[in-house]
């Protein structure tokens, strides 16, 4: 069973494609497509136009044929065409009717699940050990959250990881400073805190640029603690321990649900890597490093650019542990999706690492990876995101400022209610509000990270979404009603605000499969945006509560519908909703 009205349609159409013009073109693209007009009806086929040339006829007898071998009528009127062979649809009354019955019955809107779940990675979040969470992580935690919430709701099995940097030279460095100069942190839990080890890592790296005998001292250490040194061993343990407790305190606030599975992990994996690599024949020896020669990416000099994958001291770098990665995720976990949420900066590494292990006939034709990107956060100045005095925004801050922003935005509202229900609010306006600002930005572009316009009560923002959803359950309470007890079969629509509500209600699992397919967030936020605008406008021109029995019982199914498809919708983004606020 497909979920969607456009999914459906393309199916319904493709085979009246096929019935009409003969088995070869089964898989010929039907070119369905929701009507950018209204007035051209709903939904639209453009595929006569192309098949013109194939089928050496005139667009509109193309069109004809395919319209008498399709089969819509209990959906749509009788299809018509329109200039150059368009097929234009409208929806009927009594379909549009019958499906919100259907949905205001289901606990998910009446969105099956897909037949055939995909195994699939989203490599999330994925700070650094020692180093401070910054906003790029923010960022990949909040979109590649939503991603996995989606992919989850449409029941594919999801595996959420962590790929925490929690290996290579910065270890040895740090442990050679430590040993140096605090070597009670390498032996005792909680001796320093996170705070601190941040600076003792900077510090440690200075000495490492600086003074070359404490870089030998390092890499030394490196190596004792890849081949499993135990004093080593403890003290990376302590480091890890300690910043993923800091790095839990974000996940704990936001609600994300992670398994950490580090750079570490793959540690035993990495020499097969290289081993496997020289049987392929890729492999080649460059300046004493092992690398793979890349297509199609070159130095400034036109020469073909190397993917080191050993380097000269014999150390094993970020691509190597990710082909590793990428190996262990196709062959032990079983993916058939892996879908990586980094920033921009790292698409030339995704796009070599990808090569490399198709070269390398590592990936299946049945396997997808995909590398989803964004882009930077900015200051209200339009600069890099940075302090007054220049330093990294620390998250915890940064939500906790949300959240203060928040609670007095409601203290000024609504100063009687208890300290508990505002501080439940201002949580769940403000972190609502951090997230949705990021999610309903085009993902590959920069954004301008303020704190005012994203909790705006106007404008695309989380506060308007989550007032949309108030509002109605504001009518319920005013009304008394059960919305759970509602005659979903008494739904009638005669007013054009209801009717552009319910074809917007019906357009949900669109929304949801757009973005399952082409990983874009925002698209979802667009979605619900127009789905409280239309539902306020609705709102506004047709009384509730006020209405004759048999409108007022088909209107509350409207709002009760909305108010369920933007809980739903939020609930995606990984933003709850308030029952009032
Ligand atoms: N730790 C990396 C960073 O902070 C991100 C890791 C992304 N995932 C991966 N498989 N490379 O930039």
């Amino acid at each position: 069973m497909t979920t969607s009205v456009l999914s459906d349609l393309k199916i319904r159409f493709s085979k009246a494609i096929a019935a009409a013009f003969g088995v070869e073109y089964t898989n010929y693209d039907p070119a369905v497509a929701p009507s950018k007009d209204a007035k051209f009806g709903d939904y639209q086929c453009n595929a006569a136009l192309g098949l013109t040339k194939k089928l050496k006829q005139k667009p509109q007898d193309v069109a004809a044929q395919i319209i008498a071998n399709l089969q819509v009528e209990d959906m749509f009127e009788a299809p018509t065409i329109a200039g150059a062979g368009f097929i234009n649809l409208k929806l009927k009354l009594s379909y549009l009717e019958s499906q919100l019955a259907k949905m205001q019955k289901s606990d998910r809107l009446a969105i099956s699940k897909v037949e055939k779940p995909d195994r699939v990675i989203v490599d999330f979040s994925s700070p650094n050990i020692a180093k401070e969470m910054h906003v790029g992580h923010l960022r990949s935690t909040i979109i590649g959250d939503s991603i996995a919430r989606i992919l989850e709701f449409q029941g594919h099995e999801v595996l959420r990881l962590n790929h925490v940097g929690d290996w290579g030279t910065q270890f040895g460095m740090l442990i050679t400073y430590l040993r140096e100069v605090y070597p009670d942190a390498l032996t005792k839990a909680d001796a320093i805190a996170i705070g601190d080890l941040i600076e003792l890592y900077r510090a440690a790296r200075k000495r490492f640029d600086e003074d070359a005998e404490f870089k030998e001292i390092s890499r030394a250490a490196v190596v004792e603690l890849q081949a499993g040194g135990s004093e080593a061993k403890l003290a990376w343990q302590l480091l890890c321990e300690q910043s993923r407790r800091e790095f839990q305190k974000i996940y704990d606030t936001l609600n994300i649900q992670l398994e950490e599975r580090g750079e570490s992990f793959y540690n035993s994996f990495l020499s097969d890597v290289v081993t496997d690599l020289r049987e392929t024949g890729l492999l080649q020896e460059d300046q004493g490093a092992l690398c793979v020669f890349l297509e199609g990416f070159s130095n400034k000099d036109g020469q073909p650019l190397p993917l080191i994958v050993q380097k000269t001291d014999g150390g094993y770098n970020y691509a190597t542990t990710d082909l590793a990665a990428l190996r262990y995720r196709i062959r032990e976990d079983r993916a058939t999706r892996i879908i990586y949420v980094t920033d921009i900066g790292q698409s030339g590494h995704f796009a070599q690492v990808f090569q490399v292990a198709k070269r390398a006939n590592w990936i299946p034709e049945t396997v997808q990876t995909t590398h989803v990107p964004f882009g930077l956060v900015m200051g209200d100045d339009g600069k890099k995101f940075k302090t007054r005095s220049g330093d990294t925004i620390a998250l915890k801050s940064l939500l906790e400022e949300a959240v203060t922003r928040a609670r007095a935005d409601i203290e000024t509202r609504n100063p009687e209610a208890s300290d508990e229900f505002k501080q439940d609010v201002a949580e769940a306006v403000g972190l609502g509000a951090v997230k949705y600002a990021d999610l309903s930005q085009n993902r590959t572009s920069n954004y301008i990270f303020s704190f005012d316009k994203m909790l705006a009560l106007q404008g695309n923002t989380a506060p308007y979404m989550l007032y949309a959803y108030v509002r109605v359950q504001g009518i319920g309470r005013k009304g008394e009603i059960n919305f759970a007890s509602l005659d979903a079969d008494a739904i009638k629509l005669t007013q054009e605000p209801e009717i552009v509500l319910a074809k917007h209600l019906l357009q949900f699992a669109e929304a949801i499969d757009a973005v399952s397919e082409e990983l874009f967030p925002n698209r979802l936020c667009q979605y619900l945006f127009e789905l409280s605008q239309k539902f306020n406008q609705f709102f506004e021109q047709c009384p509730v509560l006020q209405a004759v029995e048999s409108e007022r019982i088909s209107r509350l199914s409207l709002c009760d519908i909305t108010a369920k498809t933007l809980k739903l919708g939020l609930n995606l983004l990984g933003i709850r909703v308030l029952e009032r606020m």
